[in-house]
């Protein structure tokens, strides 16, 4: 799998250290809250798990699995949730963690729809954020690392579903999917 990354452009330290401080913040918001944090399958498992193990306050957790992107490298524009919760989320608080915000099409959806079904407050955590493709305004609460317009891999993040379980992220050398 290294062969076929051009650069790293976030280490596995520099993800730890993030992930560390991010938890660190969400326990402070979160400190008299017993927060649902929604993972949303397939790419934010793993920024999940850490995330997750980084947070001090009582929490539960649930999935879902959203599909918008077909084996290519750019959103459908089509949003289908594929899993649903398996627990009420009425008077809840939600942090939906995703693993890379790009048109913002997912989770504009998913907080509209989980809004409806009346959580008491809906927060965003991203591991990554591009917003150059930002195509629909989402608001962003938690925000790892803010990232160039590159294809991008590893940590979570697939090119036709491979590459998820690269520990740090590069960019994808464009031969690969040129092809
Ligand atoms: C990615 C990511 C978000 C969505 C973001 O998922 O996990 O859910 O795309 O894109 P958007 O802002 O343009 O809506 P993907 O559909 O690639 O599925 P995966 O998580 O299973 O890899």
């Amino acid at each position: 799998m290294n062969r076929d990354i051009e650069r790293v452009l976030l280490s596995e330290q520099e993800i730890a250290e993030k992930v560390k401080a991010l938890g660190a913040q969400i326990s402070k918001d979160y400190a008299d809250k017993t927060p649902i944090i929604v993972c949303v399958l397939k790419g934010s498992f793993i920024f999940m798990a850490d995330l997750v193990r980084a947070i001090d306050v009582p929490c539960t957790v649930d999935f879902m699995s959203v599909s918008s992107y077909g084996a290519g490298t750019t959103s459908s524009g089509e949003v289908k949730i594929v899993k649903d919760f398996d627990q009420s989320v009425e008077g809840r608080h939600l942090i939906i963690v995703e693993d890379i915000l790009d048109s913002g099409r997912t989770l504009s959806y998913l907080m509209k729809t989980l809004k409806a079904r009346g959580a008491a407050s809906i927060a965003l955590c991203t591991f990554l954020d591009k917003p150059e493709r930002r195509v629909v305004p989402v608001e962003v609460t938690y925000s790892g690392f803010t990232v160039p317009d590159a294809f991008i891999v590893g940590y979570g993040l697939d090119y036709d579903q491979k590459y998820r379980n690269l520990p740090y992220v590069g960019v994808l050398k464009p031969s690969v999917y040129e092809k």
